[in-house]
């Protein structure tokens, strides 16, 4: 399994930014793990051009059910490969919040996803009166099963594990704490996709930074980070994968 050191820009970012990406790719030209950046829609294709013959994979951060038709301001899992993404971020807390997706609709984007030939990163978290109330393992364990598809693989899903109130807060879960859901997600995948699970990636997101990375790297079931803030600046995103290429 190759880890992988997921950036999700949100909603920053002009082509001016692009600079990151080079300095991002002339530093860690051929990093030990995966490497990938998901900007926001308008800078994809761009993005993918900066990035060509490199080794640095794009991501969309959504995509729609559907193939294509009537639904203006929507894009298809196929619009974002034919841009130059190879994964797609489905099930965002932000998208889960700000735009009222539930898990059959993660579920079903990331068919599309599936069908498109990208790689989805489906997300699932805790807020923090779920947790205070000692529901994690239940609030995660009922989103995945929700949003994951049946047709799930190593090769074509990721799943994140962001607990909402680490999301951007500088806060984040105690070690312990990330190998419990860590632990759970996995033993869920393994009940339902058998030997298949073993191989599935499996990332922590949320307030991670070079500081903390390499802790969080040593937590088992730890298969990479997604990260938001961090990853917009060059020298911190490449300090994060070279802790998770150092990780064994
Ligand atoms: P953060 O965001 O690293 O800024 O906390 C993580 C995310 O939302 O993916």
């Amino acid at each position: 399994m190759k880890k992988l050191a997921a950036g999700n820009w949100k909603m920053n970012g002009t082509a001016a930014a692009l600079a990151e990406v080079k300095a991002l790719i002339d530093a860690y030209p051929d990093p030990a793990c995966e490497m990938l950046l998901c900007p926001p829609a308008t800078l994809i294709a761009q993005m993918a051009w900066a990035a060509r013959g490199s080794v640095l994979k794009i991501g969309g951060q959504d995509c729609h059910t559907g193939t294509s038709g009537a639904h203006t301001g929507d894009i298809s899992a196929a619009m974002l490969a034919d841009a130059g993404a190879s994964y797609v971020i489905l099930g965002h807390s932000e998208r889960r919040a700000d735009h009222g997706e539930r898990d059959a609709l993660v579920r079903a984007k990331a068919e599309a996803a599936r069908a498109a030939g990208l790689t989805a990163v489906i997300c699932v978290g805790e807020t923090e009166a779920e947790r205070d109330a000692g529901r994690t393992l239940e609030v995660v364990g009922s989103q995945l099963a929700g949003s994951v598809p049946d047709g799930a693989t190593a090769a074509n899903a990721v799943i994140a594990y962001e607990p909402v109130w680490a999301i951007g807060t500088g806060r984040t879960p105690t070690l312990a704490e990330i190998a419990e859901v860590h632990g759970h997600l996995r033993a869920r995948l393994a009940e339902r996709f058998g030997p298949e699970a073993a191989g599935m990636r499996l990332l922590y997101g949320g307030s991670v930074k070079p500081s903390n990375a390499t802790e969080i790297f040593a937590v088992a079931n730890v298969d990479g980070a997604l990260v938001g803030g961090a990853s917009l600046k060059a020298a911190d995103f490449g300090a994060i994968v070279g802790a998770l290429s150092a990780a064994d």
